[in-house]
């Protein structure tokens, strides 16, 4: 082969920043490979099973042989309406199925394509920090920039977004929001916050996405308000549900783009021309887990809301300060100072993993304004979680590194 060629990958693709999960991935496999069981609390991955019945809808509609076709790329019918319906029984919400709900390969392609259809080079964003990557990304990979404002409680988070918004020229084109936050856990006490936001981009012109990935994972009897909930919310943005935290579906790649009809349109003008929808039978499912999933989402919740006490107690326990999430599938928590010692979270990630045995998120991950913080994901069993937190203060309080650890390095 000719010693010049060589792959030469779009701009767009060397504008992503890098990946700062690289390293740790690559430890976590390489200690897997070992033969070494790493209490993996990295990622929010669902561990739980979807509710059996919508298992068995899925195998029976996969049974049809007519249903291996392509499917609709904006979800069947029945589908949308089903959403339609599950938006006005929890938020008293009116969508019209047809123009205003579209399916999407979960909630991260619906969000990356979505990028691609409103955002172009010179565009702004502007996406809170610490941040999800996605948010961030996606807008990256459209070629637009994106512009950090740190995260605070709603009325300084919401001061921060109008002052770069007055000030910035040329305007920023759209507002990224998330709450319950992915991965700080924040939350907006009620519809106030969004109709405050409404507000500033209605007289600013600018388009809000709101993904609300976990607005039915809420502990304490705490209830996430709907974005669409704020009066004219739909005149400005639009909101990002999913199947995969709340029914347990993250493999199955199913979530929902709700609200403004214009940027619905250009989000299935694009996924028109990439691709062929979900798999029928996974859709005809989604319809039974919205119908009749209520008591699986709750009992969801309420499994994430007992692993949060032991992780939360654990921690206080060992001298940690944290504070007690009301929502998500994650405890935010800062490093003491004592056990950083001056190093990154990146690096104190990989010495969990090595000397603990525990892969835990590093808060850098997720923005500048994340250093100091690790994400500490509820996906294991409450005993598999007791296990972690006990390995976590033997290696860094008492020197005793976990027992495989301790047994790979003599
Ligand atoms: C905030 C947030 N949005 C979106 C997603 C992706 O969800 P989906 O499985 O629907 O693509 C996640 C997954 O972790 C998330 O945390």
């Amino acid at each position: 082969m000719n010693e010049e060629w060589k792959i030469d990958v779009s701009p767009r693709l060397r504008r992503l920043p890098p990946y700062l999960f690289g390293r740790l991935n690559a430890l976590r496999h390489s200690k897997r490979v070992a033969g070494v069981d790493i209490i993996d609390l990295g990622m929010g991955n669902p561990a739980d099973p979807p509710p059996p019945h919508v298992i068995e809808k899925l195998c029976e509609a996969a049974g049809n042989p007519r249903s291996h076709g392509y499917s609709a790329s904006s979800g069947i019918p029945n589908l949308r309406r089903e959403v339609a319906r599950l938006y006005e029984r929890l938020y008293d919400v009116r969508l019209d199925p047809d123009s205003e709900v579209i399916a999407v390969i979960g909630s991260k392609e619906g969000f990356s394509h979505l990028c691609l259809a409103l955002l172009g080079p010179g565009d702004t964003v502007i996406v809170g920090d610490p941040y999800f990557p996605i948010h961030v990304y996606s807008v990256a990979l459209a070629e637009a920039n994106v512009i950090n404002v740190p995260l605070g409680n709603d009325e300084v988070f919401l001061q921060r977004v109008a002052d770069v918004v007055e000030h910035l020229y040329p305007r920023p084109k759209c507002l990224i929001l998330n709450y319950p936050h992915n991965p700080t856990a924040m939350t907006v006490d009620g519809v106030e916050f969004f109709e405050a936001v409404v507000d500033l981009a209605r007289r600013s012109g600018i388009m809000v996405i709101h993904d609300f990935a976990y607005g039915r994972t809420c502990f304490d009897g705490y209830t996430a308000p709907s974005f669409l909930q704020a009066g004219g919310a739909k005149d400005v943005g639009v909101e990002f549900i999913t199947m995969s935290k709340p029914y347990n579906m993250a493999g199955w790649r199913i979530g929902f783009c709700v609200g403004n009809a214009e940027m619905i349109r250009a989000l299935a003008t694009i996924k028109g021309y990439y691709d062929y929808g979900i798999f029928t039978p996974i859709q005809v499912a989604g319809i039974l887990a919205l119908q009749t999933g209520e008591e699986a989402v709750a009992g969801q919740a309420q499994t994430y809301q007992q692993r949060r006490d032991v992780v939360v107690a654990g921690l206080r326990r060992v001298g940690w300060e944290v504070e007690n999430p009301r929502a998500g599938m994650f405890v935010w928590a800062r490093v003491p100072e004592k056990h950083l010692a001056g190093q990154g979270t990146i690096d104190f990630a990989m010495r969990l993993m090595t000397d603990a045995e525990v892969a835990i998120a590093p808060g850098r991950a997720f923005g500048e304004n994340g250093e100091g913080y690790v994400r500490i994901a509820l996906v294991e069993n409450e005993l598999r979680l007791k296990q972690a937190i006990r390995q976590i203060d033997r290696a860094l309080n008492k020197g005793v590194k976990a027992p495989s650890a301790a047994k790979h390095n003599s």
